[in-house]
């Protein structure tokens, strides 16, 4: 199959890129590399450095077919960013993909694989969130992927584009053999800001909250690993045949900032430097999802189930890559 990947330079996109090239699939990298690395693109995959707000080159390649289908991970995607600046994150996220989905649609593209979040929820109970909890974004960042998730339900129902929105929960880990990691600029998620505070690359970390209603009081989130997070792109779009599908995608288990913090130390040997800091905007208290629909109905099932497995993964790519892709 031929597979158009926007986003394919970032971190979930190029293990997503290098499962379907380990799959036997031809693919094509769109990314214009804002927050993407030329590094990151694995080995096999053609690239057109392109931005998706660029109509014109976005139609020439979609045109350039047949595609038997596109997956979308460009995004603008910081919580906090998207709270500082909403106009700017719901224009670009909207923008970008419609223009996509139009294209697609005009050049028949018949599959279509969209990166939603979890950020769609803003759960202030604890129970496990399934696919049919209430949408209720907490930030910009969580309305713009909603409203994506809804202009694609136009696209099927009226042009009959197949799609699966996959709502990922905390992706984390990295590639076992070490061919791709996590290297976000500016980096805001848990697991590598901790990894470096304890390799002592960064400042002490900041936890960002203790008076949420949880256990101990810090954000309890569900961590899925990103080769995890491939599989279930493969058997999704094996799946779109029969149908559009939206799936939660995590593992079921939550974990809280200090349980990712005592088993950062467990992994690395090393005792990690941290402080409070006050709550950050835009933040559920909890975020574990029900992972059943997607196991009952495509069989996916996470090969690591074991947080220590996850940030092992994690630990390795950073201790053979202490700046990343950079000079790669
Ligand atoms: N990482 C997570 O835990 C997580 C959780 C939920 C959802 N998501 C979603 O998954 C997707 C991938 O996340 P990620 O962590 O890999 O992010 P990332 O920033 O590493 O990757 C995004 C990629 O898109 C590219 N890009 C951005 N805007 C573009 C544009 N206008 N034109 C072309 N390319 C553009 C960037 O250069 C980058 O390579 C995003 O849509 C994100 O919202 C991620």
């Amino acid at each position: 199959m031929r597979y158009l990947v926007t986003g394919g330079a970032g971190f979930v996109g190029s293990h997503v890129a290098l499962a379907l090239i380990e799959h036997g699939h031809h693919v094509t990298i769109l990314d214009n590399l804002s927050t993407g690395h030329r590094a990151a693109i694995p080995t096999g995959a053609q690239f057109h450095e392109v931005d998706l707000l660029d109509t014109n080159r976005l139609n020439t390649i979609l045109a350039n077919g047949p595609w038997d289908g596109v997956l979308h991970f460009a995004a603008l995607s910081l919580v906090g960013a998207s709270m500082a600046t909403p106009y700017h994150y719901l224009r670009q996220n909207m923008l970008t993909s419609l223009n996509l989905i139009e294209g697609c649609v005009r050049y028949n593209v018949p599959r279509f694989l969209f990166s939603s979040t979890a950020a769609l929820f803003n759960n202030q109970g604890n129970t496990p969130l399934s696919e049919d909890s209430p949408i209720n974004p907490g930030s910009p960042y969580g309305e713009s992927k909603f409203l994506i998730e809804r202009a694609l339900n136009w696209a099927e129902r009226i042009h009959g584009l197949r799609y699966g929105c996959l709502r990922y929960f905390n992706a984390a880990g990295a590639d076992a053999k070490g061919r791709l990691g996590e290297d976000h600029q500016p980096e805001t998620h848990l697991i590598p800001l901790a990894l470096d505070s304890a390799l002592g690359r960064r400042p002490p970390l900041k936890l960002f909250g203790n008076d949420y209603p949880t256990p101990d009081g810090t954000c309890i989130r569900d961590y899925v690993h990103v080769s995890d997070l491939a599989e279930a792109h493969i058997l999704t779009l094996n799946r779109l045949d029969t149908g559009s599908v939206t799936y939660n995608l995590g593992t079921g288990q939550g974990f809280s900032n200090l349980n990712i913090l005592k088993a950062i130390e467990t992994v690395t040997g090393r005792e990690l430097p941290w402080d409070w800091a006050p709550r950050r905007e835009g933040d559920p208290a909890i975020l574990v999802t029900d992972p059943t629909r997607i196991r009952t109905e495509l069989g996916w099932q996470p090969r690591y189930t074991k947080i220590e497995d996850i940030i092992e993964t994690a630990f390795r790519w950073r201790l053979a890559h202490p700046n990343g892709y950079r000079g790669l």
